[in-house]
């Protein structure tokens, strides 16, 4: 059932990309003024609040404000796209109130940790994450109500524990969902300096496959063994270094993605409940397989924010080097919009464009030789990963 109502959201936002839909958009006042110059005439301020406005765009004035911000604007800007007025207006009125102050306060997109991340970047090891999403995929299922779903888990568990097991700042535990058997993973380094203060780095650990979920093989190469073991290298790699970082990291593989994103909101909402102060999270969601764009690595721009997005961006040509840009999922397609959603900045840097969406995912034929048979393209995030920890946390 699953599956269906997976690829049927996926077409649906796919002819929602094509239909001219306008965005209501929450953006800094300094990014507006800045912008202004180039967006239509007919572009009007509906409110303000906080240091923000929200403005209607139509779809192609929003491409527009990602490139200016990304060309132009040397500083950091933020822009979050919302389905209605209502929905920017109250953004800005109370949750986007502690959103703007957290990102005010809290995030530091300066780089300036080119000693520590360009030796760790150079060790991404294209074999080892190759064999981790062999290890991955050769679960006949991932699905979060299955046996092999939860003993999928442990292995994540076991496995990241194992990568860690000689250093005492670090903790890998496993978080128990009230409704159904699999657990999240949560990874937690402490920081020596700012241990209040949390970077996160997730991606889902289950997977599926079949009109019953559970029923069929669901090997889960691309989506998401690719992200967990994106996010597995950029432990090992940690751990190689024995990195203690400033602040927190937290590495999160969530439950029970595919059935709504349950895990992550889980636990985004009892961080918020707790008043965490969580000042960025990336999700890794599909590394594997490259689309057939000029561009290695994708944001998406809805459902994230759009100054770690930037920041991401620089990180990329400052440690990655290779071709990126944005898109649009059109819906909150993954974990990142949990967080988004509760508050906090986060974003997902994509395999590719949402035109050009790998089309096996969510069968069995979702298998590593389907995505090209190595991890080359997944070994990008690693990198840009591990940038985004190193520089966020430090
Ligand atoms: N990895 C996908 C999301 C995705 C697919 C992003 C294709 C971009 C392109 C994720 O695991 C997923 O399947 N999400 C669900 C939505 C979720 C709310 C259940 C989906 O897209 O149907
Ligand atoms: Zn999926």
């Amino acid at each position: 059932m699953k599956k269906i109502i997976g690829l049927m959201a996926l077409a649906l936002s796919a002819s929602a990309l094509a239909a001219p839909k306008a965005q209501w958009l929450t953006v800094d006042n300094e990014v507006l003024a800045k912008i202004r110059p180039k967006l239509n005439k007919s572009v009007q301020t509906l409110y303000s609040a906080q240091g923000a406005s929200v403005v209607k765009l139509a779809p192609a004035e929003v491409e527009k404000l990602s490139g200016v911000i990304h060309d132009e604007l040397h500083r950091c800007g933020g822009f979050i796209s919302h389905e209605s007025y209502e929905e920017a207006q109250a953004a800005l009125s109370s949750q986007g109130e502690m959103y703007f102050a957290k990102q005010a306060i809290f995030a530091d997109y300066s780089i300036d940790q080119a000693a520590l991340v360009a030796p760790m970047v150079a060790q991404v090891d294209e074999p080892t994450m190759r064999s981790t999403i062999e290890k991955l995929a050769a679960f006949n299922t991932r699905y979060y109500r299955t046996d092999t779903g939860v003993k999928s888990s442990e292995f994540i568990r076991d496995t990241w524990a194992s990568l860690s097991s000689h250093r005492s700042d670090v903790k890998v535990e496993l978080y128990k969902h009230s409704s159904w058997p699999q657990a999240s993973i949560i990874m937690t380094i402490e920081g020596s300096e700012k241990p209040e203060e949390i970077v996160i780095l997730g991606g889902h650990a289950d997977s599926i496959s079949g009109m019953f979920g559970g029923s069929s093989r669901a090997p889960g190469a691309d989506d998401n063994a690719s992200g967990i073991a994106t996010i597995t290298e950029v432990i090992r790699i940690i751990m190689q270094n024995d990195f203690k970082p400033k602040r927190t990291i937290q590495f999160m593989g969530y439950a029970a993605e595919e059935v709504g994103l349950l895990g992550s909101k889980d636990i985004a909402a009892s961080y918020k409940k707790d008043g965490k102060k969580v000042i960025g999270v990336m999700q890794l969601d599909m590394t594997l397989n490259k689309g057939s764009a000029d561009k290695d690595i994708v944001m998406m721009a809805d459902y994230t924010n759009g100054s770690q997005n930037e920041f991401l961006g620089k990180l990329i040509d400052e440690y990655v080097k290779v071709p990126w840009g944005y898109s649009r999922c059109g819906y909150g397609c993954s974990d990142h919009a949990s967080w988004t959603a509760n508050g906090y900045p986060s974003s997902i840097p994509f395999e590719s464009t949402m035109e050009d969406i790998n089309h096996k995912i969510h069968t069995p034929n979702d298998t590593l030789q389907n995505a090209g048979g190595d991890a080359k393209h997944a070994a990008k995030f690693a990198k840009l990963a591990t940038a985004f920890v190193v520089e966020l946390a430090n």
